[in-house]
């Protein structure tokens, strides 16, 4: 076995988070014979159900990335037999003694005489609030034996600002190591923010010019063309700040901005990462555009349609701002951060703007056919890194105009056709024991002092800095740059 034998336990099994992303993910590292030889998966959530209504709701969720019927069938028919279900009480340490004899019993004593300790990783795919207690049922009840190790997996949100952080960091650290907490951020596991650093510091080309002197300014973007339909219980709590920019589009910034790491090692590349986040400038909520998408005439709902939205809520679906940076990589340059939802696309990219070329040899055509360089990566869809320039058209002219150095994946890569989910690569590396991917307690810390106090701004009762209406499926008018964009 390339691992010692592992019960994965999905706390939360029938929950959103586990039928749509864990349980495919944990599969397909199945399909791929990525997990250890010897392994168990173990539904737990409060309902009752059995063992065979279990194995029905993850089937229905288990897809294979590459299309081969006949030995996905036969992959999905071997996975399931090691799929079980425990009913329990994510605040009742006794139902963690029970899964833990259920998984002696059904998995461990079994094993073969000689097998390396078994290892027990817990994803919680639960709301933040049952965090706390079902790491506590972990700890006093479900640890794995011996010299196996326990790995905790959470996901966001890790509370709704600093304070709230605070108290969640200090119950799960009374019950679990820092060595043992998975913060997962999806976004760290997509191919390309998982290239970020090959691309900046595996070239030679990139890196003497990725400062100040050369780049004009930033912009990292997300954009669903869909609102929240039916997660509104969730989102109207969250909003759009701390839904997607308090955490992926910091965690894409600070791989883009850090300085290079001293090594691969994990807490290398999280050290630079902190520090750079300490660099940002204090936000205030005037720092940003704020916005909420509305019904159109055309019958595209808006937000305050969808079922628990309270009438009037002020929950923003868009938002953008700009962090600026104080060290000598990137002072004065803007770093453009903007997301949202029901807008006119799909589109989650990275864009670079360097300065305009010095002298002009050629009369201003070229800035006629571009105003700047622009390095495009394009996270989704359509994985691309692509760089705008200016070029001579070809043949008997001397016309410029703009055109493309493209590393298109679909083009490039075999590979692309099977671009894993980023949820597959997290798990892998929790069973791996590779951290660089997951989010450090102080990190979080920093990324909710950052965004604090602009939330509490734009949230106070007194606000000025309110969502302006949008029609859905467009762009808010607050999606313009800020006047001091470029100041
Ligand atoms: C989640 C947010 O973290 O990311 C969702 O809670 C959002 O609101 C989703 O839709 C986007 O992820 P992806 O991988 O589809 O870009």
């Amino acid at each position: 076995a390339r691992h010692g034998p592992l019960a994965m336990v999905v706390v939360g099994a029938s929950g959103d988070l586990a039928k749509k992303k864990t349980f495919p993910a944990i599969f397909s590292l199945f399909y791929h014979d990525l997990l250890p030889d010897d392994f168990v998966v173990y539904g737990f959530a409060r309902r009752a159900m059995s063992d065979e209504a279990f194995r029905e709701m993850i089937l229905g969720t288990l897809t294979c990335r590459v299309i081969d019927g006949a030995r996905c069938a036969e992959r999905m028919d071997a996975f399931l037999p090691r799929c079980f279900y425990h009913m329990g009480t994510y605040d009742d340490p006794e139902t963690f003694a029970t899964l833990d004899a259920a998984i002696v019993d059904n998995f461990e004593r079994r094993l073969p005489a000689g097998s390396d300790p078994p290892n027990r990783l817990f994803y919680l795919a639960v709301p933040p609030s049952v965090f706390a207690p079902s790491a506590e049922g972990v700890n006093t009840a479900a640890r794995a034996k011996g010299n196996g190790w326990t790995r905790v997996v959470v996901e966001k949100p890790f509370g709704r600002d600093s304070a709230s952080y605070g108290v969640l960091r200090s119950a799960l650290g009374a019950v679990l190591s820092e060595d043992e907490i998975y913060r997962i951020d999806h976004y760290c596991g997509k191919e390309l923010v998982q290239n970020l650093m090959t691309l900046r510091f595996a070239n030679a080309v990139f890196e003497p010019i990725w400062n100040r002197h050369h780049i004009e300014s930033v912009q990292i973007v997300f954009k669903e063309p869909f609102g929240v339909e039916g997660r509104a219980g969730y989102f109207d709590n969250i909003g759009i700040v701390r839904d997607i920019m308090q955490n992926h589009l910091l965690q894409v910034f600070a791989l883009l901005a850090m300085e290079p790491p001293v090594s691969l090692h994990a807490e290398d590349i999280r050290n630079e990462k902190v520090k750079l986040l300490r660099s940002v400038m204090p936000l205030a909520a005037t720092d940003f555009a704020l916005g909420q998408y509305e019904a159109t005439p055309e019958g595209k709902p808006g937000y305050t349609d969808d079922e628990g939205v309270p009438a009037g809520s002020r929950t923003p679906t868009f938002a953008s701002c700009v962090l600026k940076v104080n060290n000598a990589r990137w002072a004065g340059v803007p770093i453009l951060i903007k997301a949202g939802k029901a807008l006119d696309e799909r589109v989650a990219e990275v864009r670079v703007q360097f300065k305009p070329v010095a002298g002009d040899i050629f009369g201003g055509r070229p800035a006629r056919a571009l105003a700047n360089n622009e390095l495009v990566i394009r996270v989704q869809p359509d994985e691309a890194i692509y760089m705008r320039i200016v070029s001579k058209v070809p043949g008997l002219t001397s016309r410029m105009e703009e055109a493309r150095l493209n590393l298109f994946y679909r083009h490039a890569w075999e590979e692309s056709k099977d671009i894993p989910d980023a949820y597959e690569r997290l798990i892998l590396d929790v069973i791996q024991g590779e951290k660089s991917l997951f989010i450090r307690d102080d990190e979080v810390e920093i990324a909710w002092d950052l965004f604090t106090p602009a939330l509490q701004g734009m949230e106070a009762p007194d606000s000025e800095v309110v969502p302006d209406g949008t029609p859905a499926g467009s762009i808010p008018s607050a999606a313009r740059l800020p006047p001091d964009f470029y100041s």
